[in-house]
């Protein structure tokens, strides 16, 4: 009698071993969709705004966090767009300026989606963001965009960034992000 206890716990046990497995190799295979990928959230920002859409974005995506840095910081005199003269106003008059970068180890070769968010200048993205871009390879990358502005959306986006990378990397147009709730950075 007592053998044949033993026996059923046994086997309960064992069971309850496997349905836990199941469980748990369901979750895994859940959590696949978005964790198959490496992903890297890049982002360029000068008065925080972007920086801190950027952190929560990782944190939601469960990805690596990397600031695209300008080798010579932004003062407030440079942001001046009413100053025709103004360093940002200069930049983004001439699509061709490529504001250097501080530093080269992003790593991009060891992500598949690279997320870039940046503050929308002159309704497009900051050429430093095109700078980024030729500073790597993206071939075979999917590079999805997200902004914050003053109420601009992503313009010309496209057009102005696709000079900076090979025909094989995707880049789409992903969200304006001024207000959000956890599921738009999830679902981005
Ligand atoms: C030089 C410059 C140009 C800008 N141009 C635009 C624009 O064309 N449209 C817009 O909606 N906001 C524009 N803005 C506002 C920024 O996009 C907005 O404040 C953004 O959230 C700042 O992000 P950050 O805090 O990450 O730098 C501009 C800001 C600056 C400094």
């Amino acid at each position: 009698m007592k053998k044949r206890f033993s026996l059923l716990l046994l086997s309960l046990i064992l069971l309850a071993g496997c349905n836990n497995n199941l469980s748990n190799s369901s979750q895994t295979t859940n959590s696949v969709s978005t964790s198959e990928s490496n992903i890297l959230v890049a982002y360029f920002s000068v008065t925080g705004n972007t920086k801190k859409l950027a952190e929560e974005l990782a944190k939601a995506k469960g990805a690596d966090l990397y600031e695209i840095a300008p080798k010579i910081p932004y003062s407030d005199a440079d942001l001046n767009w009413m100053d025709k003269n103004s360093r940002s106003t200069v930049e983004m008059k001439d699509k061709s300026s490529r504001p250097q970068l501080a530093n080269h180890d992003a790593h991009i070769e060891d992500y598949d989606v690279i997320y870039i968010g940046y503050p929308v200048w002159w309704y497009t993205a900051p050429t430093i963001i095109n700078t980024f871009l030729e500073s790597y390879d993206f071939s075979n990358k999917k590079v999805v965009l997200f902004i914050t502005s003053g109420g601009s959306s992503f313009g010309n986006v496209i057009k102005d960034l696709r000079v900076s990378v090979p025909s094989s990397c995707e880049i789409i147009e992903g969200k304006k992000l001024n207000n959000y709730t956890k599921e738009d950075l999830i679902n981005l």
